[in-house]
Protein backbone atom coordinates (compact mmCIF):
# COMPACT_ATOMS: atom_id res chain seq x y z
CA UNK A 1 0.00 0.00 0.00
CA UNK A 2 1.51 3.57 -0.50
CA UNK A 3 2.22 5.19 2.35
CA UNK A 4 0.53 8.18 3.60
CA UNK A 5 2.52 11.77 2.68
CA UNK A 6 2.69 13.83 5.63
CA UNK A 7 1.42 17.57 4.97
CA UNK A 8 2.51 20.67 4.98
CA UNK A 9 1.37 24.20 4.45
CA UNK A 10 2.22 27.65 3.36
CA UNK A 11 0.34 30.92 2.90
CA UNK A 12 1.50 33.95 1.33
CA UNK A 13 -0.29 37.57 1.61
CA UNK A 14 -1.48 38.89 -1.96
CA UNK A 15 0.04 42.56 -1.17
CA UNK A 16 1.84 43.64 -4.30
CA UNK A 17 4.57 42.46 -6.13
CA UNK A 18 6.88 38.99 -4.96
CA UNK A 19 10.61 39.98 -4.70
CA UNK A 20 13.79 37.89 -4.10
CA UNK A 21 13.38 38.21 -0.93
CA UNK A 22 10.09 36.32 -0.58
CA UNK A 23 11.53 34.01 -3.48
CA UNK A 24 14.34 32.89 -1.38
CA UNK A 25 13.35 33.55 1.83
CA UNK A 26 9.80 31.74 1.35
CA UNK A 27 8.55 29.89 -1.90
CA UNK A 28 11.85 28.38 -3.11
CA UNK A 29 12.27 26.58 0.20
CA UNK A 30 8.51 25.92 0.16
CA UNK A 31 8.70 24.06 -3.10
CA UNK A 32 11.97 21.83 -2.38
CA UNK A 33 9.52 20.38 0.34
CA UNK A 34 7.65 18.69 -2.75
CA UNK A 35 9.56 15.98 -2.60
CA UNK A 36 8.64 14.37 0.60
CA UNK A 37 5.27 16.23 1.70
CA UNK A 38 2.00 16.43 0.14
CA UNK A 39 2.24 20.88 0.18
CA UNK A 40 -1.16 22.91 0.27
CA UNK A 41 0.37 26.66 -0.72
CA UNK A 42 -2.26 29.03 -0.28
CA UNK A 43 -2.73 33.26 -1.06
CA UNK A 44 -3.75 34.75 2.13
CA UNK A 45 -6.04 37.04 0.10
CA UNK A 46 -8.30 37.71 3.27
CA UNK A 47 -5.08 38.41 5.62
CA UNK A 48 -3.86 40.93 2.99
CA UNK A 49 -7.10 42.72 3.59
CA UNK A 50 -5.67 44.18 6.28
CA UNK A 51 -3.41 46.49 4.75
CA UNK A 52 -4.60 46.49 1.27
CA UNK A 53 -7.57 47.92 0.44
CA UNK A 54 -7.26 48.31 -3.37
CA UNK A 55 -9.80 45.39 -5.27
CA UNK A 56 -7.45 45.86 -8.48
CA UNK A 57 -4.31 45.22 -6.62
CA UNK A 58 -5.59 42.05 -4.52
CA UNK A 59 -6.56 40.55 -7.83
CA UNK A 60 -3.36 41.27 -9.54
CA UNK A 61 -1.00 40.15 -6.99
CA UNK A 62 -3.24 37.00 -6.34
CA UNK A 63 -2.98 36.15 -10.28
CA UNK A 64 0.97 37.08 -10.33
CA UNK A 65 1.13 34.46 -6.89
CA UNK A 66 -0.59 31.69 -8.48
CA UNK A 67 1.89 32.27 -12.30
CA UNK A 68 4.80 32.71 -10.20
CA UNK A 69 4.38 29.23 -7.74
CA UNK A 70 3.56 27.51 -11.54
CA UNK A 71 6.55 28.75 -13.16
CA UNK A 72 8.45 27.83 -10.44
CA UNK A 73 7.46 23.98 -10.38
CA UNK A 74 4.96 23.68 -8.31
CA UNK A 75 3.16 20.21 -9.02
CA UNK A 76 -0.17 20.98 -8.52
CA UNK A 77 -1.10 17.02 -9.42
CA UNK A 78 0.19 16.51 -6.35
CA UNK A 79 0.12 19.53 -4.06
CA UNK A 80 -2.64 22.03 -4.18
CA UNK A 81 -2.79 25.71 -5.13
CA UNK A 82 -5.91 27.72 -3.61
CA UNK A 83 -7.11 31.33 -2.92
CA UNK A 84 -7.79 31.61 1.34
CA UNK A 85 -11.00 33.49 -0.03
CA UNK A 86 -12.59 30.57 -1.66
CA UNK A 87 -12.32 28.25 0.98
CA UNK A 88 -15.13 30.33 3.51
CA UNK A 89 -15.06 27.98 6.04
CA UNK A 90 -12.02 28.92 7.08
CA UNK A 91 -13.62 31.87 8.69
CA UNK A 92 -16.59 29.96 10.19
CA UNK A 93 -13.33 27.82 11.63
CA UNK A 94 -11.89 30.94 12.95
CA UNK A 95 -14.85 32.17 15.16
CA UNK A 96 -14.91 29.00 16.81
CA UNK A 97 -11.51 29.68 17.76
CA UNK A 98 -11.64 33.04 18.83
CA UNK A 99 -14.49 31.67 21.22
CA UNK A 100 -11.95 29.81 23.11
CA UNK A 101 -8.75 32.08 22.64
CA UNK A 102 -8.22 34.45 25.23
CA UNK A 103 -7.35 38.52 24.60
CA UNK A 104 -4.20 37.94 26.63
CA UNK A 105 -2.59 35.70 23.80
CA UNK A 106 -3.48 38.06 21.19
CA UNK A 107 -1.99 41.01 23.08
CA UNK A 108 1.16 39.20 22.85
CA UNK A 109 1.25 39.41 19.49
CA UNK A 110 4.51 41.57 17.57
CA UNK A 111 2.54 42.12 14.46
CA UNK A 112 0.08 43.57 16.45
CA UNK A 113 2.21 45.57 19.02
CA UNK A 114 4.82 46.92 15.76
CA UNK A 115 1.49 47.99 14.48
CA UNK A 116 0.47 50.27 17.36
CA UNK A 117 4.19 51.54 17.96
CA UNK A 118 4.43 52.46 14.68
CA UNK A 119 1.42 54.26 14.51
CA UNK A 120 0.22 51.67 11.72
CA UNK A 121 -3.77 51.04 10.87
CA UNK A 122 -4.70 48.80 13.49
CA UNK A 123 -8.00 47.36 12.47
CA UNK A 124 -9.56 44.68 14.25
CA UNK A 125 -8.42 41.81 11.43
CA UNK A 126 -4.68 43.10 12.67
CA UNK A 127 -5.55 42.26 16.32
CA UNK A 128 -7.78 38.73 15.28
CA UNK A 129 -4.66 38.57 12.58
CA UNK A 130 -3.76 35.20 14.90
CA UNK A 131 -7.24 34.05 14.81
CA UNK A 132 -7.48 33.39 10.92
CA UNK A 133 -4.31 32.24 10.47
CA UNK A 134 -4.55 29.67 12.76
CA UNK A 135 -7.86 28.66 11.02
CA UNK A 136 -5.44 28.31 7.78
CA UNK A 137 -2.99 26.00 9.35
CA UNK A 138 -5.29 23.92 12.19
CA UNK A 139 -7.88 23.07 9.08
CA UNK A 140 -6.10 20.89 7.37
CA UNK A 141 -4.59 17.95 9.70
CA UNK A 142 -1.26 19.45 8.52
CA UNK A 143 2.15 18.25 10.17
CA UNK A 144 4.02 21.11 9.42
CA UNK A 145 3.91 24.79 8.76
CA UNK A 146 7.76 26.32 6.79
CA UNK A 147 7.61 29.83 7.71
CA UNK A 148 10.63 32.71 7.96
CA UNK A 149 11.41 33.51 11.46
CA UNK A 150 8.94 36.58 11.13
CA UNK A 151 6.13 34.07 11.23
CA UNK A 152 7.31 31.48 14.07
CA UNK A 153 5.12 33.24 16.73
CA UNK A 154 2.03 33.09 14.72
CA UNK A 155 2.61 29.18 14.18
CA UNK A 156 3.00 28.71 18.12
CA UNK A 157 -0.03 31.58 18.55
CA UNK A 158 -1.82 27.98 16.56
CA UNK A 159 -0.39 25.49 18.47
CA UNK A 160 -1.64 27.72 21.51
CA UNK A 161 -5.36 27.91 20.26
CA UNK A 162 -5.52 24.08 18.91
CA UNK A 163 -4.51 23.25 22.95
CA UNK A 164 -7.26 25.49 24.38
CA UNK A 165 -10.17 24.21 21.74
CA UNK A 166 -9.01 20.46 22.94
CA UNK A 167 -8.78 21.38 26.49
CA UNK A 168 -11.97 22.98 26.40
CA UNK A 169 -13.70 20.38 25.32
CA UNK A 170 -11.67 17.51 26.56
CA UNK A 171 -10.53 15.56 23.77
CA UNK A 172 -7.81 15.66 21.27
CA UNK A 173 -10.17 17.25 18.39
CA UNK A 174 -7.41 19.58 16.46
CA UNK A 175 -4.32 18.06 15.78
CA UNK A 176 -0.68 20.02 16.26
CA UNK A 177 1.21 21.26 13.91
CA UNK A 178 5.09 21.86 13.99
CA UNK A 179 6.14 24.78 12.76
CA UNK A 180 9.56 24.72 11.08
CA UNK A 181 11.65 27.57 10.61
CA UNK A 182 14.03 28.23 7.90
CA UNK A 183 17.56 28.94 9.79
CA UNK A 184 19.50 28.59 7.28
CA UNK A 185 18.15 31.07 4.83
CA UNK A 186 19.55 34.34 5.04
CA UNK A 187 17.84 37.41 5.34
CA UNK A 188 17.98 38.98 2.07
CA UNK A 189 19.49 42.52 1.99
CA UNK A 190 17.89 45.04 -0.56
CA UNK A 191 19.43 47.87 -2.87
CA UNK A 192 19.77 49.98 0.39
CA UNK A 193 21.44 47.37 1.97
CA UNK A 194 18.36 47.31 4.51
CA UNK A 195 16.52 43.90 4.73
CA UNK A 196 14.82 43.28 1.32
CA UNK A 197 11.14 44.82 1.83
CA UNK A 198 7.79 46.24 0.03
CA UNK A 199 7.74 48.82 2.53
CA UNK A 200 11.24 50.21 2.64
CA UNK A 201 10.50 50.05 -1.78
CA UNK A 202 14.85 48.70 -1.35
CA UNK A 203 12.97 45.24 -3.95
CA UNK A 204 14.32 43.63 -6.78
CA UNK A 205 11.24 41.83 -8.20
CA UNK A 206 11.70 38.11 -9.33
CA UNK A 207 10.31 38.27 -12.65
CA UNK A 208 10.67 41.78 -14.31
CA UNK A 209 12.02 42.50 -17.75
CA UNK A 210 15.86 41.80 -18.27
CA UNK A 211 17.22 45.39 -19.27
CA UNK A 212 14.61 46.09 -16.30
CA UNK A 213 16.74 43.94 -14.07
CA UNK A 214 20.15 44.86 -14.97
CA UNK A 215 19.44 48.26 -14.36
CA UNK A 216 18.32 47.66 -10.81
CA UNK A 217 21.74 45.10 -10.21
CA UNK A 218 23.28 47.81 -11.57
CA UNK A 219 22.02 50.60 -9.09
CA UNK A 220 23.10 48.75 -5.79
CA UNK A 221 25.16 51.13 -3.20
CA UNK A 222 28.64 50.08 -3.36
CA UNK A 223 31.98 52.31 -2.04
CA UNK A 224 33.87 54.96 -3.68
CA UNK A 225 36.94 52.85 -3.94
CA UNK A 226 39.11 53.57 -7.58
CA UNK A 227 39.02 50.46 -9.91
CA UNK A 228 42.61 49.93 -9.21
CA UNK A 229 42.08 49.57 -5.79
CA UNK A 230 41.70 46.01 -4.05
CA UNK A 231 38.32 45.47 -2.89
CA UNK A 232 36.54 43.15 -0.80
CA UNK A 233 33.85 40.86 -1.90
CA UNK A 234 33.12 39.92 1.37
CA UNK A 235 31.42 41.91 3.83
CA UNK A 236 29.50 44.34 0.55
CA UNK A 237 25.93 44.13 -0.14
CA UNK A 238 26.71 42.72 -3.62
CA UNK A 239 28.96 39.99 -2.19
CA UNK A 240 25.68 38.70 0.21
CA UNK A 241 23.77 38.97 -2.70
CA UNK A 242 26.47 37.37 -5.26
CA UNK A 243 26.85 34.65 -2.65
CA UNK A 244 23.57 33.62 -2.44
CA UNK A 245 23.18 32.84 -6.67
CA UNK A 246 26.40 31.81 -7.54
CA UNK A 247 27.98 28.65 -6.43
CA UNK A 248 31.52 28.46 -3.98
CA UNK A 249 33.92 28.34 -6.88
CA UNK A 250 32.29 31.61 -8.70
CA UNK A 251 32.27 33.31 -5.80
CA UNK A 252 36.02 32.82 -4.62
CA UNK A 253 36.95 33.38 -8.56
CA UNK A 254 35.46 36.77 -8.04
CA UNK A 255 36.85 37.56 -4.96
CA UNK A 256 39.98 36.47 -5.74
CA UNK A 257 39.51 39.21 -8.71
CA UNK A 258 38.81 42.23 -6.66
CA UNK A 259 40.90 41.66 -4.40
CA UNK A 260 43.93 41.99 -7.05
CA UNK A 261 42.69 45.50 -7.78
CA UNK A 262 42.08 46.60 -11.58
CA UNK A 263 38.08 45.82 -11.70
CA UNK A 264 35.58 47.85 -10.73
CA UNK A 265 32.57 47.49 -8.79
CA UNK A 266 30.52 47.99 -12.73
CA UNK A 267 32.33 45.12 -13.52
CA UNK A 268 31.13 42.88 -10.32
CA UNK A 269 27.59 44.20 -10.64
CA UNK A 270 27.78 42.95 -13.90
CA UNK A 271 28.54 39.93 -13.20
CA UNK A 272 25.91 39.53 -10.47
CA UNK A 273 23.39 40.62 -13.13
CA UNK A 274 24.65 37.20 -14.84
CA UNK A 275 24.13 34.73 -12.08
CA UNK A 276 20.74 36.26 -11.22
CA UNK A 277 19.66 35.97 -14.68
CA UNK A 278 21.02 32.65 -15.17
CA UNK A 279 18.86 31.43 -11.92
CA UNK A 280 15.60 33.30 -13.21
CA UNK A 281 15.97 33.57 -17.06
CA UNK A 282 13.75 30.41 -17.48
CA UNK A 283 11.37 30.82 -15.01
CA UNK A 284 10.58 34.49 -16.27
CA UNK A 285 9.88 33.48 -19.15
CA UNK A 286 7.12 30.36 -17.98
CA UNK A 287 6.08 33.09 -15.87
CA UNK A 288 5.41 36.02 -18.67
CA UNK A 289 3.53 33.46 -20.52
CA UNK A 290 1.23 31.56 -17.39
CA UNK A 291 -0.04 34.86 -16.42
CA UNK A 292 -1.22 35.68 -19.61
CA UNK A 293 -4.22 33.21 -19.49
CA UNK A 294 -6.33 34.20 -16.47
CA UNK A 295 -9.21 32.32 -17.11
CA UNK A 296 -6.54 29.28 -16.91
CA UNK A 297 -5.24 30.59 -13.74
CA UNK A 298 -8.48 31.38 -12.18
CA UNK A 299 -9.74 27.57 -13.00
CA UNK A 300 -6.43 26.19 -11.24
CA UNK A 301 -7.47 28.03 -7.71
CA UNK A 302 -10.97 26.68 -8.12
CA UNK A 303 -9.90 23.62 -8.48
CA UNK A 304 -7.75 23.80 -5.43
CA UNK A 305 -10.04 24.96 -3.72
CA UNK A 306 -12.20 22.14 -4.18
CA UNK A 307 -9.66 19.74 -3.14
CA UNK A 308 -8.61 21.74 -0.31
CA UNK A 309 -12.61 21.76 1.24
CA UNK A 310 -12.16 18.61 0.49
CA UNK A 311 -9.52 17.49 3.00
CA UNK A 312 -10.53 20.23 5.41
CA UNK A 313 -14.34 19.10 5.84
CA UNK A 314 -14.01 15.97 8.45
CA UNK A 315 -11.91 18.38 10.46
CA UNK A 316 -14.09 21.38 10.59
CA UNK A 317 -17.06 18.70 11.13
CA UNK A 318 -15.35 17.08 14.08
CA UNK A 319 -14.65 20.47 15.57
CA UNK A 320 -18.73 21.32 14.59
CA UNK A 321 -19.61 18.27 16.35
CA UNK A 322 -17.59 18.80 19.78
CA UNK A 323 -19.12 22.00 19.60
CA UNK A 324 -22.80 20.47 19.37
CA UNK A 325 -23.49 21.51 15.66
CA UNK A 326 -24.20 18.61 13.65
CA UNK A 327 -22.20 18.15 10.23
CA UNK A 328 -23.00 19.76 6.85
CA UNK A 329 -21.23 19.73 3.56
CA UNK A 330 -18.88 22.82 2.32
CA UNK A 331 -19.22 23.40 -1.57
CA UNK A 332 -16.91 26.03 -2.62
CA UNK A 333 -17.34 29.98 -3.18
P1 LIG B 1 7.63 42.15 2.68
O1 LIG B 1 8.59 42.38 3.83
O2 LIG B 1 8.23 42.55 1.36
O3 LIG B 1 6.26 42.75 2.91
P2 LIG B 1 6.31 39.69 3.38
O4 LIG B 1 6.29 40.12 4.82
O5 LIG B 1 5.02 39.69 2.61
O6 LIG B 1 7.40 40.57 2.61
O7 LIG B 1 7.00 38.25 3.31
C1 LIG B 1 6.50 37.11 2.68
C2 LIG B 1 7.47 35.98 2.95
O8 LIG B 1 8.79 36.26 2.41
C3 LIG B 1 7.69 35.72 4.45
O9 LIG B 1 7.71 34.31 4.67
C4 LIG B 1 9.07 36.30 4.77
O10 LIG B 1 9.73 35.58 5.79
C5 LIG B 1 9.80 36.19 3.42
N1 LIG B 1 10.72 37.35 3.23
C6 LIG B 1 10.33 38.63 3.04
N2 LIG B 1 11.41 39.45 2.87
C7 LIG B 1 12.51 38.66 2.99
C8 LIG B 1 13.94 38.91 2.91
N3 LIG B 1 14.43 40.12 2.69
N4 LIG B 1 14.77 37.85 3.06
C9 LIG B 1 14.29 36.61 3.27
N5 LIG B 1 12.95 36.30 3.36
C10 LIG B 1 12.07 37.30 3.21
N1 LIG C 1 1.00 35.65 7.91
C1 LIG C 1 1.76 35.13 6.79
C2 LIG C 1 2.69 36.24 6.23
O1 LIG C 1 2.45 37.41 6.48
C3 LIG C 1 0.86 34.58 5.71
C4 LIG C 1 -0.01 33.46 6.21
C5 LIG C 1 -1.36 33.50 6.42
C6 LIG C 1 0.44 32.15 6.58
N2 LIG C 1 -1.80 32.29 6.88
C7 LIG C 1 -0.74 31.43 6.99
C8 LIG C 1 1.68 31.52 6.59
C9 LIG C 1 -0.67 30.10 7.44
C10 LIG C 1 1.74 30.17 7.02
C11 LIG C 1 0.58 29.49 7.44
O2 LIG C 1 3.66 35.93 5.55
Amino acid sequence: MEKKLKRSLTGIRASGNVHLGNYLGAIKPALERQADYQCLYFIADLHALTTTKDPQLLRSSTLDLVATWLALGLDVTRNLLYRQSDVPMVTEFAWYLSSCTGLGLLEKSHAYKDALANDKEVNHATFAYPVLMAADILMYDVDIVPVGKDQKQHVEMARDMAGSFNAVYGAPIIKLPQPVIEESVMLIPGLDGRKMSKSYGNEIPLFTAENQLKKLVMSIKTDSTPLEEPKMLSGSLLGDLFKVFADTATYDDLEGRLAKGGLGWGHAKAELFEVINQELKEPRARYFELRKDESSLIRLLKDGAQRAIEIGQPVLNRVREAIGFPSRSYKPA
